[in-house]
């Protein structure tokens, strides 16, 4: 062999080498492993050359059907409200128990089981059937049932961990709202109670209450204190006062009600008493609430809120977050307490078919 032909077949080889080498980086690069968008383009351009009739897809797919096994506290209502008012329409809602063998998943209100663990749906379940336990109570509030910890596929709570967490949030702006006003004020602090009993946990805020109202004139409302409030005069009553006490019954992680969203919501700002300020703050600006915990105690509070009762501009700050947030009312009458807890997880029902077991729930629940 001549040195000129070893030299070319040398050339050769290597270059041989060097495209097999791209080949198998290419091929085993996962930059080009991705089949999963292969069927959704083919879907997109079917739909495309079809043009004239988009509905046929949408028409096939049928909804799940989620059974709500007994209305909690036997509060009705209408069953459309999920779309009338949240706008929520991914499931088939019921109260029909004869569509529980094709039902894809239960709500099982925890207050409705007993301790014999009657009050459950039957057993065994359909192999594609997930059993949603509800329950928006806090701990302090929650009765332990021994022999449910491992029954159910989805937890729905308040708890932001929860599989299913519910809550009114905060929702931003596009464009910076200017308008708003805050509404005309002729109290200084008010309160609504309606629930005193001391076994759901009420003694902090009751502690709370009594040195506060030494130092401050409080406004009651509602059953606990004063003449029950009718549900019409909730929001204007939360209105008219400069700050509203939002204490909560019992102090637990994510335990942020409806006591919070009432003033923010109305136009006044919430003085809160229960978990600690950060956890407030994952759900709203830091300068839109109170929080007791920045005060060494309840009198030097009051002397606080005293001082933005003569400065208007620095109360008015409290209301800078609105430029670029809005706070909606929550439902006020007793039928309606669960039907955004409901309605979200009809919401979730429709987005998510995967599989899934809750384990332990008291273990996470309660510790
Ligand atoms: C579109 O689909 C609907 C429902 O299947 C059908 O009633 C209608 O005739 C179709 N329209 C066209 C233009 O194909
Ligand atoms: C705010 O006020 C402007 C000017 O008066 C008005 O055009 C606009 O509709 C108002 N926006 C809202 C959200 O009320
Ligand atoms: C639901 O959870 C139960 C109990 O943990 C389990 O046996 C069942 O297979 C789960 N079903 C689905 C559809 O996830």
């Amino acid at each position: 062999m001549s040195s000129t032909v070893l030299v070319r077949l040398t050339g050769i080889v290597a270059i041989a080498a060097l495209f097999s080498l791209i080949f198998l980086f290419f091929w085993t690069s996962p930059l080009t492993n991705c089949p999963p968008q292969q069927p959704q383009f083919k879907e997109h351009s079917d739909r495309h050359h079809e043009g004239t009739n988009n509905s046929l897809t949408e028409e096939t797919v049928e909804k799940p059907v989620l059974l709500l096994w007994v209305w909690p506290q036997n509060y009705r209502f209408d069953l459309s409200d999920c779309k009338t008012i949240y706008n929520i329409d991914g499931c088939h809602l019921t109260d029909d128990r004869a569509l529980y063998s094709s039902s894809d998943a239960v709500l099982v209100f925890h207050r409705a089981i007993n301790q014999d663990l009657s009050g459950l749906p039957p057993s065994p379940r359909p192999p594609f059937q997930k059993w949603i336990w509800l329950n928006v109570e806090s701990p302090t509030n929650t009765q332990k049932i021994p022999g449910i910890e491992n029954l159910f596929n989805l937890t729905l709570s308040y708890r932001e961990d929860a599989d299913i967490s519910v809550r009114l949030r905060l929702t931003s702006n596009k464009t910076p709202n200017e308008n708003f006003t805050i509404p005309k004020k002729d109290k200084l602090v008010c309160w609504i109670v309606s629930n005193n009993f001391d076994w759901t946990g009420v003694g902090a805020r009751n502690t709370y209450y009594n040195e506060l109202k030494k130092h401050v004139n409080i406004h009651m409302f509602g059953s606990a204190y004063a003449k029950r409030l009718a549900y019409e005069d909730y929001y204007p009553t939360i209105a008219s006062c400069k700050f509203y006490l939002s204490f909560e019954n019992s102090l637990h992680k994510d335990y942020i009600t409806e006591k919070f969203n009432g003033p923010l919501s109305a136009g006044t700002v919430p003085v809160v008493l229960g978990p600690p300020r950060k956890n407030y703050e994952r759900f709203a600006p830091r300068d839109s609430f109170i929080h007791v915990d920045d005060f060494t105690d309840a009198k030097s509070l009051a002397e606080y809120l005293t001082q933005l009762d003569r400065d208007e501009d620095a109360y008015r700050r409290y209301f800078n977050w609105r430029r670029h947030f809005s706070a909606r009312p929550h439902l006020i009458l007793q039928n309606q307490e669960f039907i955004l807890a409901i309605c979200t997880a009809c919401d979730h029902v429709g987005r998510h078919k995967e599989y899934q077991e809750a384990h332990d729930i008291y273990e996470w629940f309660f510790n």
